[in-house]
């Protein structure tokens, strides 16, 4: 993960999750809208899944490869340049 985040200060994004019975309303968007237009530097963030990649590329978030995690899960680190 060091690898792959910027060396330049950024804002990283931990973490998004919508209740299962709330998404496709807009929330996470509505939350990422708000977070990053306030940012003023990049972003960089690590989707879990690849399918959850399209979804951040949305708002400017670019792939970065593929990041396998020793035995475990492989995950997708991006970064958005302000
Ligand atoms: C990803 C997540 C946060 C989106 O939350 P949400 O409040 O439903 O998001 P929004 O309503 O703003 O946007 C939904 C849009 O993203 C798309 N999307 C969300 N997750 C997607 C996925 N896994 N694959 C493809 N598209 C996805 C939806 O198709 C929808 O598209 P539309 O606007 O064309 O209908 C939510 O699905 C979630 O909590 N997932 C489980 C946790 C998770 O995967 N978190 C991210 C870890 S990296």
């Amino acid at each position: 993960m060091e690898r792959a985040r910027p060396a330049t200060p950024h804002l990283y994004l931990a973490a998004i999750g919508t209740l299962p019975g709330a998404r496709g309303r807009g929330l996470a968007s509505a939350l990422l809208e708000r977070r990053l237009s306030a940012a003023g530097q990049d972003g960089f963030l690590i989707s879990n899944t690849r399918g959850t990649v399209p979804f951040y590329a949305r708002f400017g978030f670019e792939p970065q490869g593929e990041l396998p995690i020793g035995r475990g899960p492989v995950v997708y680190p991006m970064i958005r340049r302000k």
